[in-house]
């Protein structure tokens, strides 16, 4: 596995080295840095008078719980966090009306055995491509306060082109939409939902841990096993993440190998143009679609 950092490769060969494994770390830019400031307001805001950093000595982890329900929505579907992504991605050079990226999730790694479920679910080692996203999906992973190696990411590039034995098979995203995704915030101590996982022990070591600063960013493929680093230190970890797609990749079916996964569905309704948010052309997305999701359509 290659890790560039701050390369001036361009687009196109980036996602190429991505699709075979490599990791791209990118210096805060003023659009990074922006969206952070918007997540960092939107957290101080809603934990006031605790710090954010040290909230789960404050309060519950139920009361945390029905406060981050509310909360992440909220960043998810906040017009300038579109926009911060938009001037991230321009400024990396990537061309807006071909990349289509998600909304951006907010998420939390508490320390200890706080909150590990539902709302903050703490992601046992998995690849994307088990959860229905397409062989072109990148990742992008930012931290919004500043990281530390027990509070942040692990990549597991050595199973980048090993097959695991995992339960893929029994996911469809349709139907997670339909059935779980609402629920979320209800688990909080444990988390009943049906999510694919590795099937037969596996070495997490040697893994790769990426520290980098506040508005730092780094990307890598869907299907690079990844997990969250149990959080051994003191502070809470709050993290930003989103995906892209390029639509010469999705209509070219050009991206990384399946090694292992077998799950049904497709996020390919997701994504939003870099330009205007329209959606992927039905006569492409299309191509990704299996039946499911008119199976498991929204009533
Ligand atoms: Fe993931």
């Amino acid at each position: 596995m290659n890790i560039y950092v701050d390369s001036s490769m361009s687009d196109d060969s980036r996602r190429s080295e991505i699709y075979s494994g490599s990791v791209f770390a990118h210096s805060p830019s003023p659009n990074s840095l922006k969206l952070c400031r918007l997540a960092q307001a939107m957290i101080e805001e809603v934990f006031q008078p605790f710090d954010p950093l040290k909230v789960h000595n404050h309060i519950s982890a139920e009361k945390c719980a029905e406060i981050l329900a509310t909360l992440k929505p909220r960043f998810i579907h906040h017009s300038e966090s579109k926009q911060c992504i938009q001037g991230m991605l321009a400024d990396l050079g990537c061309d807006l009306s071909q990349t289509y990226f998600d909304v951006p999730r907010m998420r939390t790694a508490f320390p200890g055995d706080f909150l590990k479920s539902g709302i903050a679910y703490a992601f046992h080692p998995h690849r994307d491509t088990w959860y229905s996203a397409p062989y072109c999906q990148i990742n992008w992973w930012m931290p919004i306060y500043d990281l530390n190696s027990e509070n942040c990411m692990a990549l597991h590039p050595h199973y980048f082109d090993r097959p695991i034995k995992n339960s893929s098979a029994g996911y469809n995203y349709h139907k997670w939409n339909l059935e779980s995704r609402q629920n979320a915030a209800q688990h909080v101590k444990t988390d009943t939902r049906v999510q694919p996982r590795p099937e037969e022990p596996l070495d997490l070591d040697p893994q790769v841990r990426m520290v980098c600063k506040v508005g730092g960013a780094y990307q890598f493929s869907a299907a690079s096993l990844h997990s969250t680093v149990p959080n051994t230190s003191d502070v809470v970890r709050y993290s930003i993440d989103f995906r892209t797609v390029h639509l010469a990749d999705v209509r070219s079916r050009i991206g990384a190998r399946n090694v292992d996964s077998q799950c049904t569905g497709t996020t390919m309704g997701d994504y939003l143009k870099g330009t205007d948010y329209s959606h992927i052309p039905e006569e492409i997305s299309s191509m990704y679609q299996d039946g499911t999701e008119v199976l498991y359509a929204k009533a």
